[in-house]
């Protein structure tokens, strides 16, 4: 059954007054899917699970804090330049298990969904994106379970960033609890052109013809964005010579 979600109704956690935090005709739509049910019968469940899932996306965004600091020492400046984390809605979870036919089970959520956690690491430059990802992937208590690389392969909307889907401990009371999170790898441009390209996506009611256009207009945007993003970093490597090259002025001799 497909739900159709009336956009901006709800937000937060599942608690167990739910009439409070699903709007009405939103919740009649969750609970002939099945969804409501699912959240009612494992309440406590439902919001531990929640919880944990916070827990893992702070895990990892330090993760991140930790590289940028410590590349900020060796390197003298940062390679990122925002953290942007964000939890699934739970309108949106109900409506991706729904248009992906997954059971409206705790089990399949947990088995089934990478993104209800989110982070996303804006960087300056295409090669911190990689440096940064390696860097978190060699980590011992990180798995990694999915890796795709829409830079070298961009979508055909022209987006570009990379995803990893990974697996983090979480150590509770009662022990160590694995949790799944996604994390989006991108540049300050990459960012820029797809928030832009999101809004354009979701925008209702636009006439069709127009939405053809603009998604042209944005793929070119796309290929404009990456040729910056590559004439900058070329940029800030020249400059990086130049920087070497005045410390240590015999480097030039030895070349010649
Ligand atoms: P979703 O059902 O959207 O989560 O897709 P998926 O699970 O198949 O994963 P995919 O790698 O396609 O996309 C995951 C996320 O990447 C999305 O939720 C968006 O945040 C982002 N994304 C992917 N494609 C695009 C795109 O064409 N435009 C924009 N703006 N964002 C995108
Ligand atoms: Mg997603």
């Amino acid at each position: 059954m497909a739900l159709v979600i009336e956009k901006t109704v709800v937000k937060g956690p599942a608690g167990s007054n739910l009439k409070n935090e699903v709007g009405e005709q939103l919740l009649q739509q969750f609970m002939d899917a099945g969804f409501v049910d699912m959240v009612r019968k494992n309440s406590m469940p439902w919001r531990e699970l929640m919880a944990y899932y916070r827990c893992a996306m702070m895990e990892v965004e330090t993760k991140f804090k930790v590289l940028n600091e410590q590349f900020s020492l060796l390197y003298d400046r940062n390679p990122i330049e925002a953290i942007k984390s964000r939890m699934k809605t739970m309108e949106s979870i109900a409506e991706k298990m729904d248009r992906k036919g997954f059971p409206f089970t705790i089990d399949s959520l947990q088995k089934d969904m990478h993104d209800i956690a989110g982070v996303r690491i804006v960087c300056s430059f295409p090669e911190d994106i990689y440096m940064l990802a390696d860097c978190f992937l060699a980590q011992d208590d990180i798995v990694l379970l999915e890796r795709r690389d829409y830079i070298q392969n961009p979508k055909d909307s022209g987006y570009r960033s990379l995803h990893l889907i990974v697996e983090v401990p979480i150590f509770l009371e009662q022990g160590k609890k694995w949790m799944k999170v996604e994390v989006q790898l991108r540049t300050i441009a990459m960012d820029f052109w797809a928030s832009l390209e999101h809004k354009i996506r979701y925008k209702k009611d636009i006439d069709p013809a127009i939405a053809d256009e603009l998604a042209m207009e944005m793929r070119a945007c796309a290929e404009v964005s990456a040729r910056l993003d590559r004439r900058m970093e070329a940029v800030r490597r020249h400059l990086e010579e130049l920087e070497s090259l005045s410390k240590h002025p015999e480097q030039e001799l030895e070349s010649q």
